[in-house]
């Protein structure tokens, strides 16, 4: 299975989700292949957060490595499942849909851990390191819970 993670910039939160479900996928023995974009474009090629880097660096994952890119429509073939952080990121993505098949692999990640409730990753890009800390706690819980599905299926 292959899922795309998706933020504004994609140097905070959805470079964080893509470390996060590609260490405990691997950790469980669960083949993910796992990429993030942005919906929009302003920080391509740029590393991930120094505050974001920092607060995943303390739990144990790296993601230094991964640069900041837009998404594109081609990534509606390229991927099965595609996880939003928040409303804004959703209405973003479902305007690049061109189908009810691409609409359908859209979701808000933390549906996964709680859902139905459409809860948001909260941008932590304007505040402090606390925001990480917080963004770093749900995406894990969402992440684990995805992978509780995962796990069920197979
Ligand atoms: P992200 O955070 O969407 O979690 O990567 C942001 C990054 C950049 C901006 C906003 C949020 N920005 O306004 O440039």
């Amino acid at each position: 299975m292959r899922v795309l993670m998706v933020c504004l910039g994609n140097i905070c939160r959805s470079p964080m989700a893509e470390g996060i479900l590609r260490d405990l996928a691997a950790t469980r023995g669960i083949e993910l292949s796992v990429d993030s974009a942005g919906t929009y474009a302003g920080h391509q090629g740029e590393a991930p957060d120094l505050r974001a880097q920092d607060e995943m660096k303390k739990r144990g994952h790296s993601i230094q490595r991964i640069r900041s890119r837009p998404m594109r429509p081609a990534d509606f073939d390229a991927f099965d499942r595609i996880f939003v952080m928040d409303k804004s990121n959703y209405r973003d993505v479902l305007s690049m849909a061109t189908d009810a098949a691409m609409e359908k692999k859209v979701g808000l990640f933390l549906n996964q851990a709680w859902p139905e409730k459409d809860l948001e990753v909260p941008d932590p890009y304007f505040g402090g390191q606390h925001g990480f800390e917080r963004v770093y706690t749900l995406l894990e819980r969402a992440a684990e819970a995805f992978l509780d599905s995962i796990d069920e299926q197979r």
